[in-house]
């Protein structure tokens, strides 16, 4: 009786250590499952992320990844850019206006030619500075945007016109 006895814990015991291995068992290939869907689900994401990248058409790629918030700011720094003045009137003046201005070339009116001047400063400044910066066609030619120098600020272009007018009217 004491034998059977001992005999059935002991196939207890054993039982018991199996259904726990069994249990770890299970367990384990559950979270491995469950790590390599993740893994896999994560690679086809970024699989399809690079293909629509790849799918972008050159160039569109910077903006469309950028958001309003950041577009904003990317447009605030622009303004900001263009307050501040990296030039003096009469260098901007001789980089980017003199090359037209000086000679009357492509039928810019010549920075002495008072007479040619007289109407468009009747105009008043807004103009010659809206002209100057977003570009001109009059009667006389095309006058490019800030000269076709994009890279300097309003300012930049404020300056050089201040400087053009004092020359204009001495
Ligand atoms: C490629 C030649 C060219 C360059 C470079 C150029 N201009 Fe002009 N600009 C013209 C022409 C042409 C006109 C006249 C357009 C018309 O009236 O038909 C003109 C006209 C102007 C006017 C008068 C606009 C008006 O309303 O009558 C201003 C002001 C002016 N330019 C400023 C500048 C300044 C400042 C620069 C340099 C940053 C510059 N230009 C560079 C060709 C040029």
């Amino acid at each position: 009786m004491n034998l059977k006895n001992n005999q059935n814990k002991s196939d207890y015991r054993a039982l018991n250590a199996v259904l726990i291995i069994v249990a770890i068992i299970t367990f384990s290939t559950v979270i491995m499952l469950q790590k390599t869907a993740d893994l896999v689900e994560k690679r086809s994401i970024s699989k399809f992320i690079t293909i629509e990248e790849r799918l972008k058409p050159f160039g569109q790629i910077t903006m469309a990844n950028i958001n309003i918030d950041e577009k904003s700011i990317i447009d605030e720094e622009i303004e900001l850019d263009n307050i501040v003045a990296s030039y003096s009137g009469d260098e901007v003046y001789s980089m980017a206006c003199s090359a037209c201005h000086n000679a009357g070339i492509a039928g810019s009116p010549k920075i002495d030619d008072a007479q040619n001047w007289e109407p468009r400063i009747q105009q008043g400044l807004d103009i010659l500075r809206k002209h100057a910066i977003e570009g001109y066609t009059g009667k006389a030619g095309y006058m490019p945007p800030k000269g076709g120098r994009l890279d300097l600020s309003d300012q930049d272009i404020y300056n050089a016109i201040d400087y053009m007018l004092v020359q204009i009217e001495n």
